[in-house]
């Protein structure tokens, strides 16, 4: 996606796709990053939209300081962490579990006020096969849009519902996340409670503007319901039509998991869909967010 690569002097960016995506080499994250070095990360991370680092060994200390560079962390409102990292989530898949984390397109948190800016994920265990994560880049999508297209969005704002049933029906999936959770087995631990000031609803644009890169970007997800000045008929052929552009193949890059593995996305222009595919084999990863602003 860029016109021309860029020069790094400490480490090396290698995209892995077209649309987005790049593994750095030549960063070992246990150790303290200096100035330069994160901030080639930081632009190679604006630049690709998601990073990949392999063969890490970093302790969850590590991980949440590498992490903080990017920004505050976000706790997440519903899940829980590990006992002495509660902001660290595991993503636990057990080989008789059946509920995928994060298995349909989505962008972090969406449904909030101010959606997280970023997520990191580290892999602990990964299946033989399969598991892969899937990013798509909504800078291209939005760029692939006709002027027509462009113009009839570019004002609109929808709602998003953290429990968003309505586009998991064309699945055949009628079911609330809560009857989803309580049908399938999942080692995924909740919160007792969850927090006070959990929010699932927000409105936001359908076209929002990256505040670091300037960029415009398509932001819709599974979550996205209605928008606002059109009945539900009008809404679901304007969401779902754009869905269904936002996912072309070209826009998106595949990212094959193996322990020591981390990556790091930006919410603000991806979305990203957690694979299925392993049924049977056992899938343990570490989460961080970051906090992120409101989309305008
Ligand atoms: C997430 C998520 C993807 C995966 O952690 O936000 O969607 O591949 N996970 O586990
Ligand atoms: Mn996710």
């Amino acid at each position: 996606m860029l016109d021309q690569p860029r020069e790094y002097n400490s480490i090396d960016v290698k995209p892995i796709a077209g649309a987005l995506g790049a593994e750095i080499f030549g960063a070992d994250l246990s150790k303290p990053l200096n100035d330069e070095t994160f901030g080639e990360i930081y632009r190679a991370w604006l630049d690709h939209l998601v990073i990949f680092f392999r063969d890490q060994e970093i302790t969850p200390a590590q991980y949440i300081e590498f992490a903080n560079k990017f920004g505050e962390i976000h706790t997440h409102p519903l899940m829980k962490g590990l006992d002495d990292y509660p902001e660290v989530l595991e993503i636990l898949k057990n080989e008789d579990d059946t509920y995928t984390f994060g298995n349909s397109w989505h962008t972090d948190q969406i449904f909030t006020d101010k959606p997280a800016k970023a997520s990191m994920l580290y892999a602990k265990e990964t299946p033989p096969y399969g598991g892969d994560t899937l990013f798509a880049n909504m800078y291209l999508a939005y760029d692939a849009l006709s002027d027509g297209m462009e113009a009839m969005i570019g004002g609109l704002r929808a709602l998003n519902k953290g429990d968003n049933y309505k586009r998991r029906k064309q699945t055949g999936d009628h079911r609330s996340r809560a009857e989803r959770y309580a049908a399938a087995k999942t080692t995924m631990k909740l919160k007792e409670k969850p927090d006070e000031n959990r929010v699932t609803e927000a409105v936001h644009p359908v076209v929002r503007t990256h505040p670091e890169t300037g960029r415009k970007s398509l932001y819709i997800s599974v979550h996205t319901e209605t928008l606002e000045g059109f009945n539900e008929d009008e809404a679901d052929i304007i969401i779902d039509q754009l869905r269904e552009h936002a996912m072309k193949p070209e826009f998106v890059c595949r990212f094959n998991w193996r322990p020591g593995s981390i990556a790091l996305w930006d919410n603000r222009c991806t979305q990203h869909y957690a694979m299925g595919d392993y049924q049977g084999f056992r899938r343990r990863m570490h989460r961080l967010m970051i906090k992120g602003d409101t989309p305008v």
